[in-house]
C-alpha cells in the first residue's frame, strides 16, 4: 500500500515563490509515489480572519487554481476543503484533552504569530489551539508524511507528542508522521527580509503578471553597501543571487554574474534583468495554466467536491477507529 500524504494552507491569498520551494515542488513530485491529500485549510485560516470571512471564501479559488497551476493534479492528489469534514473539528475536540494550554502557547510558530499580529493579551482561543486541530488534520488521514514550510516544523512535532499521548492511552490507532521541508529552506522577500510572507509584503506570487514580476525584480533589495556598479559587492546572502541560484538553470552565467559583482564589473541592473528572465521563463507555464483554468467554475467546484468526498469516508472511517478506542463507540 501506498504511504500517505496530508498537507495544506490556509486560503488567506494568493501562492508565492516561498510556497513553490518549501512545500508545493515536493507535492508535485511525491503525488506520483504516495497518497496524497492536500487540504484548503478554511476553518484554520478563520482562526485570525473570522471578521473577514469573504476574504477567506475567495481565497479557496486563489489556492486550488495555484495548485492546479503548478501541477498538482486531481487525478493523482485529492484536494479538499477543510470545513466540509465536520470529523476534524470532532477529533480536535479530543484532542484538547491531550495538550495543556502552555504547551501550546509555548510553539514557536504561534509565539511568533502572535506577536505578528498583535493580539497581545487578546489571543482568541481558537487562534491558540490551531495547533491541535493541525494535529486533528493530519491524522485523521493517518498521514505518514507531511510537506511543509519550514516555519510548520512545530505544529508536526506537535502532532507527533498528540499521537504519543493517544496511542498510549488508548492504543495504537495512529501513525506519527514525519514534516518534509523543501530544499530551499526559506526564501527571502525581495526587500531582503529572512522570509517571504504574504503579510509582509515582499512576495512574488506564482500569478504575478511579467510587468508586476519585473517591477518587483528591479525593485529587489540587493547589498546595501554597494553605491557604484564598480565597487566590488556582496554575493551570499544577496537575495538577487540567492534567487539566481534557485531560478536561473544557466549555472555558467550566474557564475560569471557572481565574479563580476565580486570584482566590481556588473551593475545591478544586468544581474536583475538577467533573474527578472529566468523567473519569467519559470512562471510564464505557471502563469498560463492558471489564466486557461480562471472562470471555470464548474471544473474547480468539481474537483473540491469530489475530492472532499472521497476524503471525507477517509475520515469517517478514522473516527469510528478513535470511538472505539475511546470506548465512546456506545451503540455499535
Ligand atoms: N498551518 C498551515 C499554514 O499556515 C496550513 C495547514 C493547515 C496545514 N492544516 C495543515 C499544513 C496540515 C500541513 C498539514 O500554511
Amino acid at each position: 500500500m501506498k504511504k500517505r500524504i496530508l498537507t495544506g494552507d490556509r486560503p488567506t491569498g494568493r501562492m508565492h515563490l516561498g510556497h513553490f520551494v518549501g512545500s508545493l515542488k515536493n507535492r508535485v513530485k511525491l503525488q506520483d509515489t504516495y497518497d496524497q491529500f492536500v487540504m484548503i485549510a478554511d476553518v484554520q485560516a478563520l482562526t485570525d480572519n473570522f471578521e473577514t470571512p469573504e476574504k477567506v471564501r475567495k481565497n479557496i479559488k486563489e489556492v486550488l487554481l495555484d495548485y492546479l497551476a503548478v501541477g498538482i493534479d486531481p487525478t493523482k492528489t485529492t484536494i479538499l476543503v477543510q470545513s466540509m469534514i465536520p470529523e476534524i473539528a470532532e477529533l480536535t475536540v479530543f484532542y484538547l484533552n491531550l495538550v495543556t494550554l502552555e504547551r501550546v502557547l509555548r510553539n514557536p510558530t504561534v509565539k511568533d504569530e502572535i506577536k505578528q499580529k498583535g493580539f497581545g493579551t487578546n489571543i482568541p482561543a481558537g487562534f491558540a489551539m490551531y495547533p491541535v486541530s493541525q494535529a486533528a488534520d493530519i491524522t485523521v488521514f493517518n498521514a505518514d508524511l507531511v510537506p511543509v514550510g519550514e516555519d510548520q516544523v512545530p505544529m508536526i512535532e506537535q502532532t507527533r507528542e498528540i499521537v504519543r499521548k493517544f496511542n498510549s492511552l488508548y492504543g495504537e490507532v495512529f501513525v506519527e508522521p514525519e514534516a518534509l521541508v523543501g530544499e530551499v529552506k526559506r526564501l527571502p522577500g525581495i526587500d531582503g527580509n529572512i522570509k517571504m510572507g504574504k503579510s509582509l509584503g515582499n512576495s512574488i506570487y506564482l500569478s504575478d503578471t511579467k510587468d508586476e514580476l519585473k517591477k518587483k525584480v528591479m525593485g529587489m533589495f540587493t547589498d546595501p553597501n554597494r553605491i557604484h556598479s564598480t565597487d566590488p559587492g556582496k554575493v551570499e546572502g544577496n537575495p538577487v543571487f540567492v534567487y539566481h541560484d534557485i531560478f536561473n538553470p544557466d549555472k555558467k552565467e550566474v557564475e560569471d554574474l557572481k565574479k563580476r559583482y565580486k570584482e566590481g564589473k556588473v551593475g545591478d541592473v544586468e544581474v536583475k534583468e538577467k533573474l527578472f528572465l529566468a523567473l519569467d521563463t519559470f512562471l510564464t507555464p505557471i502563469r498560463e495554466k492558471r489564466s486557461e483554468l480562471e472562470g471555470k467554475n464548474d471544473v474547480l467546484d468539481k474537483i473540491l467536491i469530489e475530492g472532499t468526498s472521497e476524503a471525507r469516508k477517509v475520515a469517517q472511517e478514522t473516527m469510528i477507529k478513535v470511538k472505539k478506542a475511546m470506548k465512546i463507540d456506545y451503540f455499535g
